[in-house]
């Protein structure tokens, strides 16, 4: 990118002293970037525990995270802590460059929409398993119920098993390190706490046990998974990676949903749930398939009302509206001088919310797909966020996902407790609805 005499001086949001916009944040944090973004534009400045941090956000930081961000951000400096205290040499979410590139092709497959759909089956039945557990009556709360489904369907695909008791030490990793390491919000003594350590423990002997029966049991009369990918890879050198970043690569796959699938299909229920008009239309469109030979990868793709409610969700939702980076290569943007070393935050999901792209855009509705006028402007759609690590998974999640609603509405009438509605989205660290954003269960329905 050309440079100019452009400033490094950044117009700068109002904020608290010390805490900056720590508060503001803590709910809804998309649209409260939303509002700063129509204050100052496309480049400003915030202070987030002193910390200060240069959002770049509209359709033009979208598009330039996409072109160019592989030359000029790096991604050691937020996800490389989570990478050292995992004891790994190449995590993916904190690698740039070549090496990034080698490790995301030995992971594409493992992630890739075709494994998830050879899967069908078994997600369908994990579903199952969990609704047989509740009866009229029950109350649950969603986000958690949806985290450990979800692991429990990525387990399965990615290592074979399902995580089970090793669960809270997932999230208890997952979660601390993300608001030490990677948002910075939490101090470093998070880590040596002795809930840390202990999870820290088990989730090395969990992924242990994974990859040793892996290469115990390879994959001669079942299909690779990832975790067979991983053992067998070597580096864009030819040398082997070390058991460590093997189980940290186990590990991260068992993180990998558990957040942010989990969260995503909360607020998707949240959707469905409160407009028994769409409720509807999704269920005749569930049965008809269901009564005409079972969820295929065929039946999946012809399925638009449940595809677009997923869209939209993801859209409206986004439980990951911005993407952490650091400036690596100075660059010019928008009359703005980025020097190396600022901390920037692309906030991929504001376009989500112009007329511009997205008419009405406050309005949950899946029929907007559908309209001859619905512009795919390349850039403005991005849940998954863009560039170089685009999310690996995004194919996976939407066809997991769809799976997962669908089984729901066929075998069981939900209702959302009163408590649930409005939905409030914290951030904690990802956007989600929150512990006590729960649903009843009114009947059971039919059968899969
Ligand atoms: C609704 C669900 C999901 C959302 C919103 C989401 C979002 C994202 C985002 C925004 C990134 C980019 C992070 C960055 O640039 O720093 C990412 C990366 C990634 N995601 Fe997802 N994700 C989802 C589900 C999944 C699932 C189910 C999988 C695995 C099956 C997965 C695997 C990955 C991997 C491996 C990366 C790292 C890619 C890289 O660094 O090159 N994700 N995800």
């Amino acid at each position: 990118m050309q440079q100019t005499a452009a400033p490094a001086v950044f117009p700068r949001a109002k904020s608290f002293p010390y805490l900056g916009i720590a508060l503001d944040m803590r709910i809804d944090p998309l649209r409260y970037f939303l509002k700063l973004y129509r204050e100052h534009g496309s480049v400003f400045e915030v202070k987030l525990l002193g910390r200060p941090i240069v959002v770049m956000a509209g359709l033009e930081a979208n598009l330039f995270l996409s072109k160019h961000g592989e030359d000029h951000f790096g991604s050691e400096n937020l996800f490389g802590g989570l990478a050292r205290e995992l004891g790994s040499e190449a995590f993916l979410v904190a690698m740039d460059g070549v090496p990034h590139r080698h490790q995301r092709k030995i992971q594409r497959r493992g992630f890739s929409r075709e494994t998830m759909q050879s899967n069908l089956a078994a997600v369908m039945a994990i579903t199952q398993e969990y609704v047989d557990q509740w009866s009229p009556g029950t109350v649950l709360p969603i986000f958690p119920t949806m985290q450990r489904i979800v692991t429990d369907q990525l387990g399965v695909l990615i290592g074979g098993r399902k995580c089970g008791d090793y669960f809270d030490d997932l999230w208890v990793l997952l979660n601390t390190s993300m608001k030490v390491h990677i948002l910075k919000t939490h101090p470093k003594f998070y880590l040596s706490l002795p809930r840390f350590v202990r999870a820290k423990q088990r989730v090395k002997a969990f992924s242990r046990e994974v990859m040793d029966w892996h290469r115990q049991n390879p994959p001669v009369d079942r299909e690779p998974r990832l975790v067979d990918d991983l053992i067998a890879a070597v580096d864009e050198n030819g040398k082997p990676y070390s058991d460590d970043t093997v189980m940290t690569g186990i590990a991260g796959a068992y993180f990998a949903g558990m957040d942010t699938v989990a969260s995503t299909l909360s607020f998707m229920l949240y959707a469905i749930l409160s407009q028994p008009e769409l409720t509807a239309r999704l269920q005749a469109e569930i049965d008809a398939v269901f009564e005409n030979g079972g969820l295929t990868p065929e039946a999946l793709r012809k399925m638009e009302v449940l595809h677009n409610a997923a869209l939209e969700t993801l859209r409206v939702y986004t439980v990951t509206p911005f993407t952490p980076r650091t400036v690596v290569k100075a660059f010019d943007f928008e009359g703005y001088h980025f020097p190396v070393g600022t901390e920037v935050y692309i906030a991929n999901a504001i376009p989500h919310f112009l007329p511009e792209y997205f008419p009405n855009p406050e309005t949950f509705d899946v029929d907007r797909y559908e309209r001859p006028d619905h512009a795919k402007t390349p850039g403005a759609f991005a849940p998954f966020s863009l560039g170089a690590h685009t999310c690996l998974g995004a194919g996976a999640a939407e066809v997991q996902m769809m799976t997962l609603i669908a089984t729901l509405l066929r075998t069981v009438n939900l209702t959302l407790e009163p408590a649930a509605t409005p939905v409030t989205i914290y951030a904690n660290p990802l956007p989600n609805p929150g512990r006590k954003f729960a649903f009843r269960v009114v009947s059971k329905r039919k059968p899969i």
